[in-house]
């Protein structure tokens, strides 16, 4: 059974067709490469595989229809996105922030039972000894922990939006131009850490500008220009299409 399989999608602004009859589908222990001109519909395409905004075409995660499923039991049942800004808690710490990811998978506790203060506390520490090891494990190390995310260098606030959205327990990971923004050795590290994410079993399904990240660590790559599907396939076949050529680089072959 596939991790996420998307047919047909498709989204509307108004009198927009921002996405039309685009398909694809990733299983663990891969990685989809999504790329596309600006305004191509590639963020749009999260957008709509999370509910968030209206669309058309059927959504499976682990084969389960996702119509009429909320953002947050969607992200309960481990599909997560990124987005192209970074999007922390400013007013928490780094700490902090990784502490609400875990939030994310124990549910908000409104409809769980009603826990003494004592359990609380206990739950609280927990939770900030799981939230400090996650980060340990992504190379965010103690020094980190107590600054704001925005002050950290910008490299490491790319790493941090995506570890914070895998938290502990994502499934299908949608990362949204992880790489906007930062130069050389920052890629390197998003692109190993997008490496080890699929090596653990994740579904990856990446947005990139950076054309030598996303060759470099794809299994397969759908092109996207004005809302429609160009291309699809292994990165190879997809870069010598002549119809990507043209649509994508603007060029013909
Ligand atoms: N919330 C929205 N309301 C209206 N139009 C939108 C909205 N979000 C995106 N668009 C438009 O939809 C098109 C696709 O946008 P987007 O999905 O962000 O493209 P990409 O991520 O490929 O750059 C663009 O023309 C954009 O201006
Ligand atoms: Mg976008």
């Amino acid at each position: 059974m596939t991790a996420l399989t998307v047919r047909s999608l498709a989204v509307r602004y108004g009198s927009l067709q921002a996405l039309a009859d685009v398909s694809w589908e990733v299983d663990r222990g891969e990685i989809l490469g999504i790329i596309g001109p600006n305004g191509a519909g590639k963020s749009s395409s999260f957008a709509a595989v999370t509910n968030v905004v209206r669309h058309t075409g059927k959504v499976r995660l682990f084969g389960e229809d996702t119509r009429g499923v909320p953002t947050q039991q969607l992200a309960r049942r481990g599909l997560r996105r990124t987005f192209q800004q970074n999007s922390f808690f400013g007013g928490l710490s780094v700490l902090e922030n990784a502490m609400t990811a875990f939030q994310v998978e124990r549910g908000t506790g409104l409809g769980g039972s009603i826990v003494t203060p004592w359990r609380e506390a206990r739950a609280r520490r927990e939770c900030r000894a799981a939230a400090r090891d996650l980060l340990a494990e992504f190379g965010i190390g103690p020094a980190h922990h107590d600054t704001r995310p925005d002050d950290l260098p910008y490299g490491l606030q790319r790493v941090l939006s995506v570890v914070l959205a895998h938290g502990a327990g994502a499934k299908v990971l949608l990362v949204d131009e992880p790489a906007a923004g930062v130069g050389g050795d920052d890629m390197r590290a998003l692109a190993d850490l997008l490496r080890e994410l699929r090596t653990r079993g994740l579904a990856v399904v990446l947005i990139e500008h950076h054309m030598d990240l996303v060759m470099e660590i794809v299994d397969r790559l759908l092109v996207i220009d004005r809302g429609e599907p160009v291309a699809y396939g292994p990165p190879d076949e997809v870069q010598q299409d002549p119809a990507v050529l043209e649509a994508y680089l603007g060029q013909t072959a």
